[in-house]
């Protein structure tokens, strides 16, 4: 199937909302409004802004929200509850394209434990809160709380009831993180029979084993076709299914998943930078697309391969997500190779007999500290005192003569 005939999966960002509600992420209305903007720039399709009724700031951030940013739907979090979704759709009201999003658990042990009602009062509450939005609204989801441990009969009655009442989007959240892929193409294979194709099934994975993106994935190959997620993956607990994650592998495995986003993905870097700034939390440097080792290479093989060509040990380009470009990092597992790039990077052609000692006095370096930056290498290559002429490496890097280990100790990596 060609990229444009593939069906668009809606990307639904709740990192003004659910990610917000991690500790330590919480946002002022201003925050709010600079992020959705990026956000607008990112190209997403729905934007959570809030949970009017929580607080009088979420309140605020939300309509500020929906004021200011006019492309993307804006949605407002609400209980089934008819306080709530008016709170909610005062909030979101001024929105270009406004959303009210009513929520309400299906399994049983929230249903008793939490809000110690019947799967009757559920239905009834669930159908309530819709009519009540709907009557607001044209554009209404209804998520099922804790739909991955719910009766899956019960919960396609549920899907089917809000349905009929007028809901546009029904979600089916992996609130605590605990299903499983097959978990997941099962509920939602059974629900999307039930509800048919006029609705539109959303996915919200929680990440508690780590399976977020992979679930939310399974939810697409299953007929989802709007994808809840926030940036850099933030979110209750162990948070939510990263959207630049997703997007990214929509983005890769189109092949695959037969499918695409409409986000533009060079303003994934930046937005996570953005939010990694007004929540001033830093993004952990392994994180996937993201990550300032994401495209980082420090081994001798690996950064052989990089000079010869990227695609050996990069399956995107770092400007395709906006990120800045390949570092080969210069440390213990390094290769003249990697060495040799570095240097000419800087403007040095060495020989390379001047690079094998450069080589050795780097490794020196490493022995107490973990990397080579820029700077210290300027530093070791003016100490070399080396007259700077050529190296065993061409203009694009390809070996010239092959003088690998010929003199060497047997240490020296390439
Ligand atoms: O995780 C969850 O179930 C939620 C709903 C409110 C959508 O965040
Ligand atoms: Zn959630």
């Amino acid at each position: 199937m060609g990229t444009s005939a593939r069906p668009v999966i809606r990307i639904f960002d709740t990192t003004l909302r659910d990610g917000e509600q991690a500790p330590g992420f919480s946002m002022s209305p201003a925050d709010k409004v600079r992020l959705a903007g990026q956000l607008e720039r990112l190209g997403v399709d729905v934007i959570e802004a809030g949970f009017p009724i929580a607080s009088s700031a979420d309140f605020e951030g939300v309509a500020a929200v929906a004021r200011a940013v006019r492309g993307p739907v804006i949605a407002a979090l609400a209980r089934a509850m008819p306080d709530d979704v008016a709170a909610a759709w005062d909030a979101v009201r001024l929105a270009a394209r406004p959303r009210i999003h009513v929520f309400l658990a299906t399994s049983d042990l929230h249903l008793s434990a939490k809000l110690r009602i019947s799967r009757a009062e559920c239905i009834e509450r669930s159908v309530a809160a819709v009519r009540q939005a709907v009557a607001l609204c044209a554009d209404v989801e209804f998520s099922a709380e804790d739909a991955t441990r719910s009766d899956l009969d019960f919960l396609c009655h549920v899907a089917a009831a809000v349905a009929d009442a007028g809901a546009t989007t029904v979600n089916l959240p992996d609130t605590v993180g605990y299903a499983l892929p097959d978990d997941i193409r099962r509920m939602f294979t059974a629900v999307g029979r039930r509800v048919g194709t006029g609705i539109t099934l959303s996915s919200h994975c929680h990440n508690d084993l780590g399976l977020a993106v992979a679930n939310s994935l399974a939810a697409v190959e299953a007929g989802a076709r709007q994808v809840e997620c926030t940036v850099n993956g933030i979110g209750e607990r162990a948070g939510n299914a990263a959207l630049e994650e997703i997007v990214m592998a929509i983005d890769v495995r189109g092949d695959a998943l037969c499918c695409r986003t409409g986000v533009q993905t060079t303003e994934l870097y930046p937005t996570s930078r953005a939010l990694s700034a007004v929540v001033a939390v830093p993004v952990q440097p392994n994180k996937a697309i993201v990550g300032d080792n994401a495209f980082a290479h420090e081994a001798g093989i690996h950064q052989d391969g990089m000079v010869k060509n990227p695609l050996t040990y990069e399956i995107m380009r770092p400007e395709s997500v906006g990120a800045p470009a390949t570092k080969l990092v210069l440390g213990r597992h390094s290769g003249l190779r990697g060495l040799d790039a570095r240097c000419r990077a800087l403007g040095h052609r060495l020989r390379v007999e001047d690079l094998r000692r450069l080589y050795t006095k780097m490794l020196e370096v490493t022995d107490y500290a973990k990397s080579v930056d820029d700077s210290d290498l300027v530093g070791l290559i003016r100490d070399l005192d080396a007259p700077g002429l050529e190296t065993a490496f061409d203009a694009v890097g390809a070996r010239v003569r092959d003088s690998h280990d010929e003199t060497s100790t047997g240490h020296t990596r390439w």
